[in-house]
């Protein structure tokens, strides 16, 4: 029998969220405060990537963004999305895909992504969370299209874990042409699945031996000119 439907709490919202959907938690929170403090999505045209729930893309529409389109791989997200979005009438083009669904709608003025970023040593993967042996199946396309999905003078905000390896983020971006600087950072308790991911991630090299906790970060990453497109061969590990 499948589950019903939830309600999810969250600090600013209350979102719908339909069974096998992200429930949007400490790192959602964090990227949705950036937005906030960054200011600058009023009247914008917001593409929030890997949207889950849409919570993301709701709170760019009620912080005044003058188009959002939010994008996401699984159907339940892209459903869970629109019912956020169409119950609370705001105008938020919800799609279903990946990147070329992205690139293919922009450019935007503001990005926001919270991408599936738990590594993962094999087996069965749980497209919500797991990105591959370092985490990074999601974010390195990101980050290396993230010129073309900007329009000039537009930003990102993209949140990852430090796991994931900070500078591999800031490095992929500039070399895009794109000024990037970290501009949040939280320590939250490993949540379960990192838990069970403890050895592999210390074999990985990942995390050190004493990790309790992980730091989630921001990165804001801004296009401040016409910039050449970035060729990038695709990842070993990543579907
Ligand atoms: C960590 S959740 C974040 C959800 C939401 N942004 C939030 O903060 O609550 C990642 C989302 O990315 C989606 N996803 C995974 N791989 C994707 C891809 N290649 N392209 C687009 N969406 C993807 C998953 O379906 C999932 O909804």
């Amino acid at each position: 029998m499948t589950a019903p439907p939830m309600l999810v709490s969250t600090k600013k919202a209350r979102v719908w969220r339909m069974p096998g959907v992200y429930r949007p938690q400490e790192d959602s929170f964090l990227l949705a405060q950036a937005l906030r403090e960054a200011g600058g999505s009023r009247d914008a045209r917001v593409l929030d990537f890997c949207t889950g729930t849409g919570f993301l893309a709701v709170t760019a529409a009620q912080l005044g963004a003058g188009s959002v389109t939010a994008v996401d791989i699984a159907t339940r997200a892209v459903l869970t999305a629109r019912f956020n979005a169409r119950t609370r009438g705001l105008p938020v083009r919800v799609l279903r895909g990946g990147l070329d669904v992205a690139t293919r709608t922009g450019p935007f003025d503001v990005v926001l992504s919270n991408p599936p970023y738990v590594p993962h040593e094999g087996g069965p993967a749980d497209p919500r969370w797991d990105a591959g042996p370092d985490g990074r199946c999601v974010l390195d396309p990101l980050c290396d299209e993230m010129s073309n999905l900007l329009s000039v003078n537009g930003f990102a905000l993209v949140v990852h874990s430090g796991f994931n390896g900070v500078d591999a983020t800031l490095d992929r971006l500039r070399r895009g042409g794109l000024k990037a600087a970290v501009v949040a950072r939280q320590k939250i308790p490993l949540g379960p699945v990192l838990q069970s991911r403890v050895r592999y991630l210390r074999h990985a090299q990942l995390a050190g031996q004493d990790a309790t906790n992980e730091e989630v970060v921001v990165i804001r990453a801004d296009r401040t000119r016409p910039s050449d497109n970035v060729d990038c061969a695709p990842r070993e590990g990543c579907r």
